[in-house]
């Protein structure tokens, strides 16, 4: 098992593993034009877990866009491939990359926003932001006081 960034022809796989959670009514062509177009998407780091030379879990990472502080990163879309869920694929992948994230020296936080149930969240540690869906990690800052980044 091993945790890297995506390279670029791993995109398309990537995509495929949320398309049931945010595919809504698109067709399986729109859905991944519109990932392949996508702006956001552009703008982040995508993280991948490896298994058997195949990425099966995977998130994205933003910095320095939607309201995210010095030193605070967003994490997003998180999906693992369905055949592989349930394996503690998705957990193992968001904490590595948060440990990751906050190793460095000038880092404060990690947020993500949950749709799914909080709990999946704050078994890893996460706790939830007040009034909103938006949850944060934090070494150095357990209260966190401060605006919420927006959606991403
Ligand atoms: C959420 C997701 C990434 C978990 O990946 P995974 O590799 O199966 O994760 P793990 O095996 O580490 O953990 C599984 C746990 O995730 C939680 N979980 C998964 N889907 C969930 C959902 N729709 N609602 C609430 N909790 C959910 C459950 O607690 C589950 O535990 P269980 O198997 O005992 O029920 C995966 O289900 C997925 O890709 N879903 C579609 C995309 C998505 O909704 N991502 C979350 C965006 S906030």
């Amino acid at each position: 098992m091993q945790i890297r960034k995506a390279s670029h022809h791993e995109l398309d796989t990537i995509y495929w593993m949320g398309f049931d959670a945010w595919g809504g009514a698109l067709v399986p062509t729109e859905y991944l034009a519109s990932s392949q177009g996508s702006k956001k998407y552009q703008s982040g780091v995508w993280h991948v877990l490896v298994v058997d030379n195949q990425p099966v879990s995977s998130l994205i990472v933003y910095r320095d866009s939607f309201g995210l502080g010095q030193g605070c990163f967003g994490i997003g879309s998180l999906a693992t491939t369905p055949a592989m869920r349930g394996q503690g694929f998705g957990a193992h992948l968001l904490r590595a990359v948060t440990d990751m994230l906050l190793d460095a020296p000038d880092a404060i936080a990690t947020f993500l926003h949950a749709d799914i149930d909080h709990h999946f969240y704050e078994r890893l540690g996460y706790r939830r932001l007040p009034g909103v869906d938006c949850m944060y990690f934090s070494h150095r800052r357990p209260h966190y006081v401060g605006e919420p980044p927006t959606y991403f």
